[in-house]
Protein backbone atom coordinates (compact mmCIF):
# COMPACT_ATOMS: atom_id res chain seq x y z
CA UNK A 1 0.00 0.00 0.00
CA UNK A 2 1.79 3.49 -0.58
CA UNK A 3 0.88 5.81 2.52
CA UNK A 4 -1.15 8.92 2.10
CA UNK A 5 1.70 11.31 2.17
CA UNK A 6 5.50 11.03 2.29
CA UNK A 7 7.07 11.73 5.02
CA UNK A 8 9.39 14.79 4.48
CA UNK A 9 12.31 12.90 5.06
CA UNK A 10 11.43 10.77 2.17
CA UNK A 11 10.22 13.46 -0.07
CA UNK A 12 13.75 15.31 0.27
CA UNK A 13 15.88 12.04 -0.25
CA UNK A 14 13.79 11.47 -3.66
CA UNK A 15 13.73 15.22 -4.43
CA UNK A 16 17.66 15.05 -4.38
CA UNK A 17 18.25 11.37 -5.86
CA UNK A 18 16.03 12.83 -8.93
CA UNK A 19 18.16 15.75 -8.89
CA UNK A 20 21.42 14.86 -8.87
CA UNK A 21 19.97 12.14 -11.68
CA UNK A 22 19.63 14.89 -13.85
CA UNK A 23 23.08 15.70 -14.31
CA UNK A 24 23.39 12.54 -15.98
CA UNK A 25 21.29 13.12 -19.00
CA UNK A 26 22.03 12.62 -22.54
CA UNK A 27 19.92 15.38 -24.27
CA UNK A 28 22.31 16.86 -26.93
CA UNK A 29 18.58 17.47 -29.11
CA UNK A 30 16.22 18.84 -27.17
CA UNK A 31 19.00 19.71 -24.24
CA UNK A 32 16.05 19.60 -21.63
CA UNK A 33 17.49 17.98 -19.02
CA UNK A 34 15.34 15.60 -16.93
CA UNK A 35 15.67 13.23 -13.64
CA UNK A 36 13.57 10.92 -11.94
CA UNK A 37 13.84 8.90 -8.97
CA UNK A 38 11.37 6.44 -8.16
CA UNK A 39 10.95 4.83 -4.45
CA UNK A 40 9.81 1.71 -3.93
CA UNK A 41 7.53 -0.30 -1.53
CA UNK A 42 10.71 -1.35 0.49
CA UNK A 43 12.35 2.25 1.00
CA UNK A 44 14.54 1.96 -1.28
CA UNK A 45 15.02 4.44 -4.47
CA UNK A 46 16.16 4.49 -7.84
CA UNK A 47 17.27 7.33 -10.39
CA UNK A 48 17.57 7.32 -14.09
CA UNK A 49 17.81 10.59 -16.57
CA UNK A 50 16.30 11.25 -20.36
CA UNK A 51 18.53 9.58 -22.46
CA UNK A 52 17.78 10.80 -26.06
CA UNK A 53 18.49 9.13 -29.57
CA UNK A 54 19.94 10.44 -33.17
CA UNK A 55 16.23 8.77 -34.28
CA UNK A 56 14.42 11.03 -31.87
CA UNK A 57 11.64 8.97 -31.02
CA UNK A 58 14.13 6.55 -29.94
CA UNK A 59 14.87 8.53 -26.59
CA UNK A 60 13.73 7.37 -23.31
CA UNK A 61 12.03 9.68 -20.81
CA UNK A 62 13.69 9.91 -17.53
CA UNK A 63 10.80 7.97 -15.48
CA UNK A 64 10.90 5.12 -17.46
CA UNK A 65 14.82 5.04 -16.97
CA UNK A 66 14.46 5.02 -13.56
CA UNK A 67 11.95 2.46 -13.58
CA UNK A 68 13.95 -0.06 -15.77
CA UNK A 69 16.57 0.84 -13.37
CA UNK A 70 14.92 -0.43 -10.23
CA UNK A 71 13.90 -3.68 -12.38
CA UNK A 72 17.10 -4.57 -13.30
CA UNK A 73 18.14 -4.37 -9.49
CA UNK A 74 15.15 -5.93 -7.65
CA UNK A 75 13.29 -7.62 -10.42
CA UNK A 76 10.17 -6.69 -12.49
CA UNK A 77 7.87 -8.86 -10.21
CA UNK A 78 9.49 -7.51 -6.98
CA UNK A 79 8.55 -3.91 -7.91
CA UNK A 80 6.22 -1.40 -6.49
CA UNK A 81 6.18 2.20 -6.15
CA UNK A 82 5.04 4.19 -3.76
CA UNK A 83 6.39 7.16 -4.87
CA UNK A 84 8.36 9.14 -7.92
CA UNK A 85 10.11 12.62 -8.16
CA UNK A 86 10.54 14.49 -11.50
CA UNK A 87 12.81 17.26 -12.03
CA UNK A 88 14.06 19.16 -15.10
CA UNK A 89 15.90 22.16 -15.48
CA UNK A 90 13.16 23.52 -18.14
CA UNK A 91 11.88 26.70 -16.68
CA UNK A 92 8.22 25.56 -17.20
CA UNK A 93 5.64 22.98 -15.35
CA UNK A 94 7.19 19.34 -16.12
CA UNK A 95 4.33 16.89 -15.29
CA UNK A 96 5.60 13.03 -16.71
CA UNK A 97 4.65 12.06 -20.06
CA UNK A 98 1.40 10.37 -20.65
CA UNK A 99 3.67 7.81 -22.07
CA UNK A 100 5.47 7.32 -18.85
CA UNK A 101 1.91 7.62 -16.75
CA UNK A 102 1.24 4.35 -18.54
CA UNK A 103 4.86 2.46 -17.92
CA UNK A 104 4.66 3.47 -14.03
CA UNK A 105 1.09 2.91 -13.61
CA UNK A 106 2.15 -0.90 -13.91
CA UNK A 107 3.94 -0.77 -10.76
CA UNK A 108 2.26 1.45 -8.72
CA UNK A 109 -1.18 2.99 -9.40
CA UNK A 110 -1.56 4.72 -6.61
CA UNK A 111 1.93 6.10 -6.25
CA UNK A 112 2.37 9.73 -5.37
CA UNK A 113 4.27 11.81 -8.32
CA UNK A 114 6.17 15.14 -7.56
CA UNK A 115 6.75 17.40 -10.62
CA UNK A 116 6.64 21.30 -10.99
CA UNK A 117 3.47 22.07 -11.89
CA UNK A 118 2.03 26.04 -13.08
CA UNK A 119 2.45 26.67 -9.09
CA UNK A 120 5.22 25.16 -7.74
CA UNK A 121 5.77 21.62 -6.03
CA UNK A 122 2.74 19.48 -6.77
CA UNK A 123 2.21 16.20 -5.60
CA UNK A 124 -0.71 14.26 -6.58
CA UNK A 125 -1.77 10.31 -6.72
CA UNK A 126 -0.96 8.61 -10.32
CA UNK A 127 -4.70 7.86 -10.14
CA UNK A 128 -5.56 11.29 -10.89
CA UNK A 129 -3.01 11.97 -12.94
CA UNK A 130 -3.99 8.68 -15.39
CA UNK A 131 -7.85 7.67 -15.11
CA UNK A 132 -8.65 4.40 -15.79
CA UNK A 133 -5.35 3.23 -16.85
CA UNK A 134 -4.68 0.37 -19.28
CA UNK A 135 -3.66 -2.65 -16.82
CA UNK A 136 -4.46 -6.31 -17.13
CA UNK A 137 -6.13 -8.02 -14.90
CA UNK A 138 -7.13 -12.02 -14.93
CA UNK A 139 -10.82 -12.72 -16.05
N1 LIG B 1 11.06 13.94 -20.98
C1 LIG B 1 11.22 13.20 -19.83
O1 LIG B 1 12.35 12.79 -19.50
N2 LIG B 1 10.12 12.93 -19.10
C2 LIG B 1 8.85 13.33 -19.40
O2 LIG B 1 7.90 12.96 -18.72
C3 LIG B 1 8.62 14.21 -20.55
C4 LIG B 1 9.79 14.45 -21.42
C5 LIG B 1 12.24 14.20 -21.79
C6 LIG B 1 12.19 13.60 -23.16
C7 LIG B 1 13.13 14.50 -23.93
O3 LIG B 1 14.46 14.02 -23.74
C8 LIG B 1 12.99 15.85 -23.24
O4 LIG B 1 12.35 15.59 -21.99
C9 LIG B 1 12.14 16.85 -24.03
O5 LIG B 1 10.92 16.31 -24.36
Amino acid sequence: MSPVSLTPAARRRLLEAATAALGKAYAPYSAIRVGAAVLTSEGRIFAGANLENASYGLSLCAERVAVAAAAAALGGENLRLQAVAVVSDHPGPFPPCGACRQVLAEFGPEALILYRGEAGLEEVRLADLLPRSFLLRPG
